[in-house]
């Protein structure tokens, strides 16, 4: 019998992880401390019947992780910047935030983060920038990358998928299809297909602004341990976040005006 030999095709678009490779129908990704926990959580959502996450195959010989390949595209786009679609993530981060329910938000080693001072109340992406979710046929279909997934709050994860989406972010920092977009508007739309009740969007800015004070300390903590942290961080990942900042406490009062 011949042996298959499958090409390995280089994924990009990620801006973290080394060596995440195609092959075939299955992506093959380094593993790291907290591969068990996030695999216990896709297998969760399997069997919840979440067809927006990628399904964990296993290990392969070389130590890797390895998931279903989802067919499709990522990053900003102009279908990924339409109101449609700011919808359809807003759909999909309920729908995997309702799915993760029963899943045990204590005993798993997660990476670390930041996070809100409330008690967790589901199992969070913490991480759902444009590159990480899929879109087949014009809409978002599935997140990938649970790298940075944990325990947090409804609203935490919200305020972390709207920092990338609606963008909470200074317009020189954002992708030039994001630089005229109506924030404010947004969010709100956001928040109406998740179904973010009045008492936390008044809290959502706030928690907002702790994030962004929070996330500052923990990617410049990463950053002094080397790597690609410390390769983003030399590369102004701290500036912007400052930047951000600063944008959203010059556009607060506007931007709250929509929530409330
Ligand atoms: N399961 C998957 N199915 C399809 N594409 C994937 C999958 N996993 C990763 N990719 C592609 O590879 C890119 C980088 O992978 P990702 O897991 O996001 O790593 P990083 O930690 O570097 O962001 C993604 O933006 C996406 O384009
Ligand atoms: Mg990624």
């Amino acid at each position: 019998m011949f042996a298959t030999l499958l090409h390995e095709v280089p994924l990009q678009g990620g801006d973290v992880t080394d060596g995440v490779v195609r092959v075939g129908d299955t992506v093959r990704r380094p593993a790291s401390p907290a591969t068990p926990a996030v695999h216990a959580l896709l297998r969760h959502l399997e069997a919840a019947g979440f067809e927006g996450a990628p399904r964990v195959l296993g290990i392969d010989g070389l130590g890797r992780e390895v998931l279903s390949y989802l067919p499709g595209t990522t990053g900003v786009s102009l279908v990924a910047v339409s109101d449609e679609a700011l919808a359809g993530v807003a759909g999909l981060l309920r729908g995997f935030h309702d799915a993760t329910a029963g899943f045990p938000l204590s005993g798993y080693r997660w990476e670390g983060g930041s996070n809100d001072d409330a008690p967790p109340q589901i199992i969070g992406h913490c991480d759902l920038t444009p590159d990480n979710v899929i879109f087949r046929d014009r809409a978002p279909v599935a997140m990938i990358d649970f790298d940075l997934a944990r325990p947090t709050t409804r609203l935490f994860d919200v305020v972390t998928t709207l920092r990338h989406w609606a963008p909470i972010a200074d317009p020189v920092d954002r992708h030039p299809l994001l630089r005229g977009v109506a924030v404010g508007e947004r969010l709100r739309a956001f928040c109406d297909v998740y179904g973010v009740p009045p008492r936390e969007r008044r809290r959502l800015l706030e928690l907002a602004r702790l994030r962004f004070h929070r996330s500052y300390d923990v990617m410049r903590t990463r950053a002094a341990a080397g790597g690609n942290w410390a390769r983003m961080w030399a590369g102004g990942a701290g500036e912007r976040i400052r930047r951000a900042s600063a944008w959203l406490d010059s556009h607060e009062d506007e931007l709250h005006a929509h929530l409330v």
